[in-house]
């Protein structure tokens, strides 16, 4: 049985902009990126970000010395909905990732799964893009009346990790039937009430 942890840690950080004090320089607000879909001129970059086998196994379970054409296009055929964060002002992509129900085999009703998220090496950490698009994915899963999002990382990826107990995903702790086991899985309660 799928046991779901209602008390899970809704808090979230601020998304104010903020100065690294490694790079000591501004970051963009909010208001400088936004999501869309993908449109056919993003793939080459969406693909320049994951170039070797070990990236895109932190990403897929594809088999694959990188992220190509043809296994990102499956992506977005098994996929609900995919959502790229554009940055203002170059205009171009900064982050990727889908949501799913078909990724999974038997997940639950009501829940969705966040798929593939990948950020831009170049703008990785210092830009809170990550949660940028997991709020984005709150969002979008909300519209489409989820009321639970989850998401599994590679046990070695502590950084998704990271970013997921930031955001308010608390951890599967004892694995329903339909998790497989070679992940670590997150679960983001959107307190939608299904009828
Ligand atoms: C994991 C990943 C999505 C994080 O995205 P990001 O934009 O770099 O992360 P954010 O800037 O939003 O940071 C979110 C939190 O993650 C942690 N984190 C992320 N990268 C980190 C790093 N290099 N070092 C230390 N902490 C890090 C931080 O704690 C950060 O929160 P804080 O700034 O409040 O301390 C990104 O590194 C990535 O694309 N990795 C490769 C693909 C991948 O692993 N995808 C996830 C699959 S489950």
């Amino acid at each position: 049985m799928y046991r779901i942890d209602r008390l899970a840690n809704r808090s979230e950080g601020s998304l104010e902009p903020i100065t690294s004090p490694m790079f000591k320089i501004s970051l963009p607000s909010p208001g400088q990126d936004r999501a869309r879909n993908i449109l056919s001129q993003d793939i080459p970059k969406i693909c320049s970000w994951v170039k070797t086998r070990k990236a895109l196994r932190m990403v897929s379970g594809d088999n694959g010395d990188c992220l190509t054409p043809n296994i990102l296009q499956k992506w977005l055929e098994n996929s609900l909905e995919n959502l790229v964060l554009i940055e203002i002002g170059s205009d171009q992509p900064i982050g990727f990732c889908t949501i799913s129900i078909s990724e999974i085999e038997c997940l639950p009703a009501g829940c969705v799964e966040l798929c593939h998220l990948i950020i831009d090496p170049k703008k990785r950490r210092a830009f809170s893009i990550g949660k940028r698009l997991c709020r984005a994915v709150k969002e979008k899963a909300s519209t489409f009346g989820f009321s639970y999002i989850v998401g599994r990382v590679v046990p070695w990826n502590g950084y998704a990790k990271v970013l997921a107990e930031r955001e308010g995903f608390t951890e599967i702790k004892d694995l329903p039937l339909w998790a497989p086991d070679a992940f670590h899985w997150y679960n983001y309660d959107l307190g939608i009430v299904s009828n």
